[in-house]
């Protein structure tokens, strides 16, 4: 590993190295330019959408896209209750269950890369993603998501994922999904003090989060905006890789997955906290058009999204990560945490 948190850098879909140059990071030839916001490189490739939900809803709507820029245009009744939107926007474009079905065969079939709005990766950082950055970034705020992360009522399962990291003593690792900071703190928290983590979200916003992070634990922590399936990192430099429900809400599970393995090393791990099944998840939108667990399942599957923790055993296998341990902790009717170990041979 190198010293300057910016020379592990690659350009995300040629693989290129980056140097830190003019204020960004870009290619020797100087082809390829990628901004640095706020000393956060923004290494998206060039297809990526700037604001990017990753709900299935969204799938389910792949070829209305105006529609789906309706519903986030419609902050109000997004924020008083997103799956009542979501279902009313299904049942009046698409329809019923069939027609729903019809909607995930046709976007199964199609190339990854189609639905990807062509917005410029810039966007990415608008005045207000930049605000929230900073808002979030301070080291009151990361304090505030470890205590919060501790009086949880998931804390139990959050410790299993947290020792989970610690027993590893990784010195350098990958985070897929900044969010809300919860997984950040427990791995900043975890990680031996000269230990460095990389965290990647899409999402600018959420990068202030690992930021605080790192400031109020004293730990390195080097926020990227970045998409996992282009992760802008050399093959085999990470000691672990881990998640805290990146992968229930992101899409392309194989590719993210790909490239997870692509960035550790021989006999690294991949720390994997998730749902035992996403059906917790989507129920609140497709139990009202009479999908049960298995079917829910079944479409989830077929459009590529995580579907339940012994759908990622077998994927993950796929990909040359083999199963170490994985623990169940019930926290509540309809919700089961699972954590889970995968070494890459
Ligand atoms: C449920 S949140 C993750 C929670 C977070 N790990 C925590 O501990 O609070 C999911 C995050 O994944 C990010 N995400 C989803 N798909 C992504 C992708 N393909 N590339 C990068 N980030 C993605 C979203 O922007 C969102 O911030």
């Amino acid at each position: 590993m190198k010293n300057n948190r910016f020379d592990l850098f690659v350009a995300p879909q040629t693989k290129q190295p980056l140097i830190l140059r003019r204020g960004g990071l870009e290619t020797a030839d100087g082809q390829q330019r990628f901004p640095v916001v706020l000393h956060t490189p923004v290494l998206l490739p060039e297809t990526d959408a700037s604001v990017w939900h990753r709900e299935l809803v969204e799938l389910i709507l792949w070829e209305h896209p105006d529609e789906i820029e309706k519903i986030y245009a419609d902050k109000a009744r997004w924020q008083k209750d997103p799956n009542a939107l979501y279902r009313q926007t299904i049942r009046r474009v698409i329809g019923g269950k069939e027609e729903i079905l019809e909607a995930i065969e046709r976007y199964a079939a199609a190339d990854t890369g189609i639905w990807l709005p062509k917005k410029p990766a810039s966007n990415a950082v608008s005045f207000a993603a930049k605000r929230a950055f900073l808002k979030y970034s301070t080291a009151r705020n990361g304090k505030r998501r470890m205590q919060t992360a501790r009086a949880s009522d998931f804390r139990e399962s959050y410790a299993a994922y947290e020792s989970q990291i610690a027993a590893l003593r990784p010195r350098t690792l990958l985070e897929l999904s900044t969010g809300a900071g919860t997984g950040t703190s427990l791995t900043a928290n975890a990680m031996p003090d000269d230990a460095r983590l990389y965290t990647v979200d899409i999402d600018f916003n959420c990068l202030g989060n690992a930021a605080g992070i790192g400031n109020y634990h004293r730990k390195t922590v080097v926020p990227v905006c970045a998409n996992f399936w282009y992760l802008p990192f050399p093959d085999a430099v990470f000691d672990c890789v881990c998640t805290l429900n990146g992968l229930d809400e992101s899409r392309e599970i194989r590719r993210t997955l790909e490239e997870a393995a692509r960035v550790l090393k021989p006999g690294g791990s991949f720390a994997v906290f998730s749902r035992k099944t996403a059906f917790m998840r989507q129920q609140r939108i497709l139990a009202d058009f009479g999908f049960n667990e298995e079917e829910t399942t079944a479409l989830l599957h077929k459009c590529r999204m995580y579907a339940c923790a012994e759908h990622l055993i077998g994927l993950c296998a796929e990909k040359g990560l083999a199963l170490q341990r994985q623990a169940s902790f019930p926290a509540g009717a309809d919700l089961t945490w699972v954590v889970s170990l995968f070494r890459k041979a």
